[in-house]
């Protein structure tokens, strides 16, 4: 990349993402148990009255772990309040001040014998998952060149599998995992925020962000000029008359739409199919079970007579971050629509082959071993297509006006479901015994169908053409602006 900024601007930002994968991994780390134990009798006020019924502790250590859903709920749905209003680099900064502020209740509740604290720092590091889980991928998407854009794209899951990991490995008893550093473990959030502190200043805003604001809410030559700049040094050469027009096509036609709300996405004909698509996309991501693999991956691997299970648990962690780098090399030759279908039909078929060995495992034991394969590939299959593409494709369906409001929610229907499959996983679980993953199954494969037939392809094609090819298919011809047309019937 022979860019001024070389690939700091995206490596920068991605740390959101690995503080979102940290904060999943983290309080769910089996050897936790230890946090589990120790956090509500580290309560000064609960120690002196009589041992807290174990009903109580365990709806207390839900809540802890749900509330970060709750958190990513909220962080998702307001993204759009930020964005437009600082531009996405400075929404990015100010977010941090929510690391501080959860890091110093997390990592003090202990000391502070209270476990209030431990849930609102929960809370807070929740919402500001949520917030990056929309910054990230749309600051990366829009400071990329078409070409790469999905690669790029895919970085955003590589910071959350990298978080996850390392909080796995952290969470190893003989690392931060027990009774007296878990308090370090939760803390250690803090560093990431610093680190991106210090470098977010040396990153470039958003070009197109730029003549977004300008053009709202200053005079457009002016952020032409701005644009213009930043987008040479992004680049790396003076070359940029394609990309500076293709933000101009953008412009102009959000310039001519309506000022798109949230409402508004929905009852507009033309992006209520991509907003269908993006919800769709996110809902395969989170019903495709992963969270009950990385929730509960060592209840699991224990229930399928696994010997160590918790070093299965972080040879998962291992597995989805190798293939998700298998993900980010080949998504630009393959294709967004390629690799989801294959990464939904690969997890259903992965997923018949779990049930059938739990199911199995009283009559051959070493059915246990062909669990372990069927997880490592039910997650190998994730990280290949529905673990980074609903990520990023979302910034992709939306021309510049909708962008920000449709990340919003589709990250909010992502977090819900990750929320519905947390709560719910272990109950039903009880009900289905080793036939809960059949339900994954079914769901999957109705992800794969809806995916073959509505999902467009977005590799190569610049937002402006997605966006056209969508107002094709509302409106006809009509709506199409003349710039586009002929792009769209060559596409
Ligand atoms: C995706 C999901 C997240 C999951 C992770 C696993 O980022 O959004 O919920 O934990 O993948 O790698």
């Amino acid at each position: 990349c022979k860019s001024d900024y070389g690939y700091q601007k995206q490596g920068t930002a991605v740390m959101g993402s690995l503080q979102f994968g940290y904060n999943t991994g983290v309080i769910n780390a089996p050897q936790n148990v230890s946090i589990y134990c120790s956090y509500p009798q580290s309560d000064t006020r609960l120690k002196q009255k009589s041992p807290i019924p174990p009903g109580t502790l365990t709806a207390l250590w839900s809540l802890s772990v749900a509330i970060f859903s709750v958190g990513g709920m909220i962080g998702s749905f307001s993204i759009s309040l930020f964005v437009n209003r600082f531009g996405r680099k400075n929404s990015m900064l100010m977010a941090n001040v929510l690391v501080f502020i959860a890091a110093t209740f997390m990592g003090l509740s202990q000391l502070a014998g209270s476990f209030e604290m431990l849930i609102i720092g929960r809370f807070i590091i929740g919402v500001y998952s949520g917030l990056s889980t929309g910054f990230v991928p749309m600051y990366i998407e829009e400071i990329s060149p078409t070409s790469i854009r999905g690669a790029l794209g895919t970085l955003h899951q590589l910071g959350v599998v990298v978080g996850i990991l390392m909080a796995q490995i952290f969470g190893i008893e003989a690392i931060m995992g027990n009774a007296t550093l878990w308090p370090l473990l939760l803390g250690f959030t803090i560093l990431p925020a610093i680190l991106q502190c210090a470098l977010l200043p040396l990153c470039p805003e958003s070009p197109r962000a730029m003549c977004y604001i300008h053009v709202v809410k200053v005079q457009y030559n002016q952020s032409e000029c701005n644009c213009l700049a930043v987008l040479k040094k992004l680049r790396g050469t003076d070359n940029v008359g394609e990309d500076l027009q293709e933000m101009r096509n953008e412009n102009q036609q959000m310039m001519r739409e309506k000022k798109v709300t949230i409402i508004e996405l929905f009852r507009s004909t033309i992006y209520r199919q991509p907003i269908f698509v993006a919800i769709m996309l996110q809902l395969s991501q989170q019903l495709s079970g992963i969270n009950a693999v990385f929730y509960y991956s060592t209840r699991i691997f224990e229930r399928a007579g696994v010997a160590q299970p918790v070093y299965a648990t972080i040879g998962t962690g291992v597995v989805n971050t190798a293939f998700t780098v298998v993900s980010l090399f080949v998504v630009e030759r393959v294709g967004r629509k390629p690799l989801h279908l294959t990464g939904l039909m690969g997890m259903a078929i992965s997923a018949v082959l779990l049930t059938v060995a739990m199911s199995l495992l009283d009559k051959f034991s070493w059915m246990s071993y062909i669990s372990i394969a069927a997880i490592f590939s039910f997650v190998a299959f994730f990280e290949i297509g529905p673990g980074p593409i609903p990520w990023f494709i979302v910034a992709e369906l939306f021309s510049q006006g909708p962008r920000p409001a449709a990340i919003a929610v589709a990250g909010f229907c992502n977090w819900s479901a990750n929320f519905l499959v947390g709560m719910c996983f272990q109950y039903v679980e009880q009900l289905c015994g080793p036939y809960v993953f059949i339900i994954f199954t079914v769901l999957l494969l109705g992800f794969f169908t809806f995916t073959y037939f509505k999902v467009p392809e977005t590799k190569g094609r610049t937002f402006d053409e997605i966006a056209a090819g969508f107002r094709m298919s509302a409106d006809g011809l009509l709506f199409v602006p003349l710039n586009t047309i002929k792009i769209c019937i060559t596409c």
